[in-house]
């Protein structure tokens, strides 16, 4: 089957929602690649690090950074969350549901499914429209975030940074927050508190900092309530183990066949050359897609093998 790219994200799920790689790419500005390799720092993956943009008081850096970049993920993320969601709800009969979002950052995927907003919002809300002021943007934000528009939706994220949680809590974007590390740490009692009893486990563009060993420590507090996961993971990333943790469980763990979603631009021609040798080292082509110059991920959905209501990953998100 050819690559197709999720990428009109204001449409239904459906047919005309999956289009080729080359319509994205063409929409998009020509790619704007930092050539000073050497003023950018890269992780063992390849990556380059935004570690000095994870972790600050308030959001600013990490939307203008993320910007740049043309990052893009939560917002292609977001109809098909709202698709599982939904399909959560239909099985629990039950409108409220809870959300845990792993790798939250400020909030991001909270703002747009609970809250309503698009990434574009977030874009502008913590760029040109920012008061310099971190009291009044606090201020702004707690009175932008008050009302829901999913309002019997509850978001805890979990995130090491930790001022990036604060931020989030204090402003009302997340329900909850949970700053730690669960690749190096167990939860706490009061992180299981938090965490415990979710209906659908979530991440964008964070799988990679985080592997089988966080999914298995926030999955063990949820499996009483059939927890669902669904991870959108860069295709250079391996997702056995987590497939394989799963199943243990006895999950099933579904890949959205012939599905990409555009994540970001590469920042610089060396992540760019690592990203590709990754690729290509999985076995995968990169040809058309990260070729292009741009991260792609895919959509990995676990639920459990028993669930009388479990349809294929493909005719829920279609339906
Ligand atoms: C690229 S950002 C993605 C944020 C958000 N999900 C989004 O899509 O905008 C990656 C996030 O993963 C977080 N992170 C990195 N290592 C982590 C870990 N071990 N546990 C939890 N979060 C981690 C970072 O602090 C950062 O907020």
């Amino acid at each position: 089957m050819l690559p197709l790219v999720h990428n009109q994200i204001r449409q239904p799920l459906s047919a005309p929602l999956l289009r080729g790689a080359d319509h994205f790419i063409g929409e998009e500005k020509p790619n704007q690649m930092d050539h000073r390799t050497d003023a950018l720092n890269y992780d063992q993956t390849g990556k380059i690090s935004l570690d000095h943009v994870y972790n600050e008081p308030d959001p600013k850096a990490y939307f203008s950074t993320l910007r740049k970049l043309g990052y893009r993920v939560p917002e292609e993320a977001k109809p098909v969350f709202q698709r599982l969601l939904s399909a959560k709800r239909e099985a629990t009969g039950e409108d409220k549901a809870k959300l845990v979002d792993v790798g939250c950052s400020y909030g991001v995927n909270a703002a747009l499914l609970k809250h309503g907003m698009s990434l574009e919002d977030l874009y502008r809300l913590y760029g040109s429209d920012a008061p310099d002021d971190h009291g009044m943007m606090l201020t702004r934000d707690q009175g932008l975030f008050t009302g829901a528009v999913d309002d019997a939706l509850s978001v805890v994220g979990v995130d090491a940074a930790e001022r990036a949680i604060a931020y989030a809590v204090d402003a009302g974007v997340l329900d909850a927050g949970v700053a730690t590390n669960l690749e190096k740490r167990q939860p706490t009692s009061t992180d299981v508190e938090a965490v415990e009893n979710a209906d659908m486990i979530i991440s964008t563009g964070c799988v990679g900092y985080v592997t089988r060993t966080s999914l298995e420590r926030l999955v063990e507090t949820s499996l009483e309530n059939n927890v669902w996961m669904a991870n959108f993971v860069l295709r250079m990333f391996d997702y056995e183990p987590v497939e394989q943790m799963m199943a243990e469980r006895g999950y099933v763990t579904e890949k959205l066949a012939g599905a990409v979603f555009p994540q970001r631009r590469f920042a610089s021609e060396q992540e760019r050359q690592r990203v590709l040798d990754n690729v290509s080292d999985r076995g995968i082509s990169p040809d058309g897609l990260e070729s292009t110059g741009w991260y792609f991920a895919e959509l990995h959905v676990s639920r459990p093998a028993n669930d009388g209501t479990r349809l294929p990953l493909e005719t829920l998100l279609a339906a």
